[in-house]
């Protein structure tokens, strides 16, 4: 049985992620800051719940270390915050500390699980909004940044480890109806998720370290 590891599973793209997965048959390890208030998460038979905060370091040692050598076939990283919508110096380091830090420090730590699959995948959420490319009405720098970042940074981990056996990508799910997308987004969670699973499951190795959307669509830098 296949696994996957979605961070940020207890609401919003990731629980659609772990419902999705999980009836499809894969083993879902499903992360929480809170796992005994995911009560949705819980509920989906087959998934684990772990606790993971992605700002901080300690929790992501303590993951990867329960894990052991487990083999992981996909590891999703989800979880992100959209930030706030004025300048404050601190609220824009933590953004980034979950945006960017979060999932390279969780890449890093189970690239050997990861590594171990056969066909083993890393895939961060992004955003089209941190293509510079596609930027025509600024605004968002907080969340920009942070996501051009995480680009970047999934970019270096893909060509480090380009002869390791992973593929690694960038995904933008759309602009979703989640508690970040709000209620007038495109596109429903299980829309989104359904073609995001689509583009994952058709990445091969020589698509790694390339952004796409859940259409499929390349997104340019
Ligand atoms: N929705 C959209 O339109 C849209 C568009 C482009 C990209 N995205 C990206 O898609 C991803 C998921 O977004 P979403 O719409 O599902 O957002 P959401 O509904 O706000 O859910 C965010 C998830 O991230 C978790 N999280 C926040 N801070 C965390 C931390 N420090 N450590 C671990 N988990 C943390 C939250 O957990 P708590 O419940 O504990 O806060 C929650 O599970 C994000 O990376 C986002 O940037 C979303």
């Amino acid at each position: 049985m296949a696994t996957i590891i979605i961070t940020g599973a207890n609401r919003g793209l990731g629980l659609e992620m772990a419902k999705q997965y999980a009836a499809d048959g894969w083993n879902v390890i499903g992360t929480a800051r809170e796992p005994e208030k995911a009560d949705a998460l819980n509920a989906i038979d087959a998934v684990t719940v772990l606790p993971l905060d992605a700002a901080e370091d300690a929790s992501i040692e303590t993951f990867a270390k329960d894990l052991g050598d487990q083999p992981v076939d996909l590891l999703i990283n989800n979880a992100g915050i959209y930030g706030p919508s004025e300048f404050d110096r601190k609220d824009w380091l933590d953004l980034f500390s979950i945006n960017v830090i979060g999932p390279v420090r969780l890449a890093t730590a189970l690239k050997d699980n990861v590594a171990r699959s056969a066909d083993g995948k890393m895939v961060v959420i992004s955003s089209q909004v941190g293509s510079i490319a596609e930027n025509d009405s600024g605004s968002m720098i907080y969340y920009r940044t942070s996501k051009a970042a995480v680009n970047q940074a999934w970019t270096c981990l893909a060509k480090q480890w380009q002869d390791d056996g992973l593929t690694l990508a960038m995904l933008h799910p759309g602009w979703v109806q989640t508690d970040m997308g709000g209620e007038d987004a495109d596109l429903t969670p299980q829309e989104s998720v359904e073609g995001m699973r689509g583009v994952i499951g058709g990445l091969t190795h020589d698509q790694n370290g390339k952004f796409y959307d859940y259409s499929g669509r390349e997104i340019p830098w």
